[in-house]
C-alpha cells in the first residue's frame, strides 16, 4: 500500500487500498476498486487529492501503523458535530468528545508510531476536523514520547482535538484562540489545561505569535506541543511539504520557536519517510519505503530492481538522497 497524489493515479495498475469517502463520511469507494478516470475529475471537484492505493510496486506494505479509516473517520465526523452544536450556542457533546479522545489515545499507546492518513485523501469540507484529529493524534505521541501518564495524555489529546474550536464562532484568525479558550473553561468536566492549549496554541517561545505574544516558560508545555504539531500537520496536508522537509522545517525552530525537548519528541516519534516513499539511495538505486523498524528516520527500503530490503538502521552507510519521481507529497 503506499499514497499517491490524483494526477499520478493509474486505473490500470493501481486499485484503491483504503476507501474514498464523501463529503457526508459516507464510503464513495469501497477499497479493492478501480477509479475510471471520468471519476477521478469528480473526486478533484470534491478537493481529493490524494489515495491510498495497492501497486506492484508496493506490494507487502501493510502500514499498520495507519489508524483505521473508520476510527479516523469516526473522529472527524464527530468533531463536525462539536462545531456544529457550539456555532448553534448549544452544549459541546462532551461525553462523545471523551470516547473518541478515549479510542485515539488507545491507538496511539499501541503502535510505535501513528503513520497519519493525509487530510488531503478528505473531501475538503471535512479538512478541518481531519486537520485536528491529526494534531491531536501527533501531539499524543509527543506526549508519549515525554513519558506523560493518562491523565497528561487526555488532558493534551482534549486541547489539542479542540484546539480551533474558536473557528465555530469566529471568522478572524487573531480572535479564535480566545474564543476557543472561553467556550472550553466554562465547560465543568474539562481541565483548564485543555482550554490553554486552545488559547495558547499560536503562541511561540520567543513572543512573536499571537494572540497575547507569550513568552518562554509562560506558555504551557500542552500548548507548545500543538502548535508544533499544528505547525507540521499544516506543512504536509495544506503547503504538500514532505515529511522528511516538514521535520526539517521544525528542527530549524528548535529553541527558538519551540521547546527543545518537544522538538526533539517529535523527532523521536515521527518517521521521516514514511512506508511507500519511492526514494533514490546513495548506492544509485531506486527504492520503496517499506517499514520502520527501530529509528524512525532510518528505514527498512526494499531495491526496486533486486527486491533486496536493506534496514538502513544497519547499514549506516547507505543514505536516502532524494524522494524518486513520483513520490508522493502527502
Ligand atoms: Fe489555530
Amino acid at each position: 500500500m503506499r499514497l499517491v497524489k490524483i494526477s499520478d493515479y493509474n486505473h490500470h495498475n493501481m486499485q484503491l487500498a483504503k476507501p474514498v469517502y464523501d463529503r457526508k463520511g459516507r464510503i464513495l469507494l469501497g477499497a479493492g476498486n478501480t477509479i475510471h478516470p471520468k471519476y477521478l475529475e469528480k473526486l478533484k471537484e470534491m478537493g481529493i487529492s490524494h489515495f491510498l492505493v495497492e501497486d506492484a510496486e508496493s506490494n507487502g506494505i501493510t502500514l499498520e501503523e495507519m489508524l483505521d479509516m473508520p476510527t479516523w473517520m469516526d473522529a472527524i465526523l464527530g468533531l463536525q458535530n462539536v462545531y456544529n452544536q457550539v456555532a448553534a450556542k448549544k452544549p459541546l457533546p462532551l461525553v462523545a468528545v471523551q470516547k473518541t479522545i478515549g479510542q485515539l489515545i488507545s491507538e496511539v499507546k499501541r503502535r510505535k508510531t501513528v503513520l497519519l492518513v493525509p487530510s488531503t485523501s478528505i473531501a475538503s469540507e471535512l479538512r478541518p476536523y481531519a486537520h485536528a484529529v491529526n494534531v491531536a493524534l501527533l501531539s499524543l505521541q509527543v506526549g508519549k514520547a515525554m513519558n506523560y501518564n493518562d491523565l497528561q495524555l487526555r488532558d493534551l489529546a482534549l486541547g489539542a482535538y479542540l484546539h480551533d474550536i474558536g473557528k465555530a464562532i469566529t471568522p478572524e484568525k487573531t480572535k479564535h484562540p480566545e474564543a476557543g479558550f472561553n467556550i472550553l473553561r466554562n465547560i465543568h468536566d474539562l481541565s483548564l489545561r485543555s482550554a490553554h492549549v486552545s488559547f495558547q496554541h499560536h503562541e511561540t517561545l520567543d513572543g512573536q505569535g499571537y494572540p497575547r505574544g507569550l513568552k518562554g516558560t509562560a506558555i504551557h508545555e500542552y500548548a507548545q506541543i500543538c502548535g508544533a504539531a499544528n505547525m507540521y500537520e499544516n506543512l504536509i496536508s495544506l503547503r504538500e511539504t514532505p515529511p522528511h522537509e516538514a521535520l526539517e522545517a521544525l528542527m530549524a525552530l528548535s529553541g527558538t520557536k519551540y521547546l527543545e525537548s518537544v522538538v526533539k519528541a517529535f523527532v523521536d516519534r515521527i518517521p521521516s519517510y514514511p512506508p511507500g516513499t519511492m526514494v533514490q539511495l546513495n548506492n544509485g538505486e531506486p527504492g520503496i519505503v517499506i517499514r520502520i523498524d527501530t529509528h524512525m528516520q532510518r528505514p527498512v527500503v526494499r531495491i526496486l530492481a533486486s527486491g533486496q530490503e536493506i534496514s538502513l538502521t544497519d547499514n549506516p552507510s547507505i543514505m536516502i538522497t532524494e524522494l524518486a519521481r513520483d513520490s508522493l507529497r502527502l
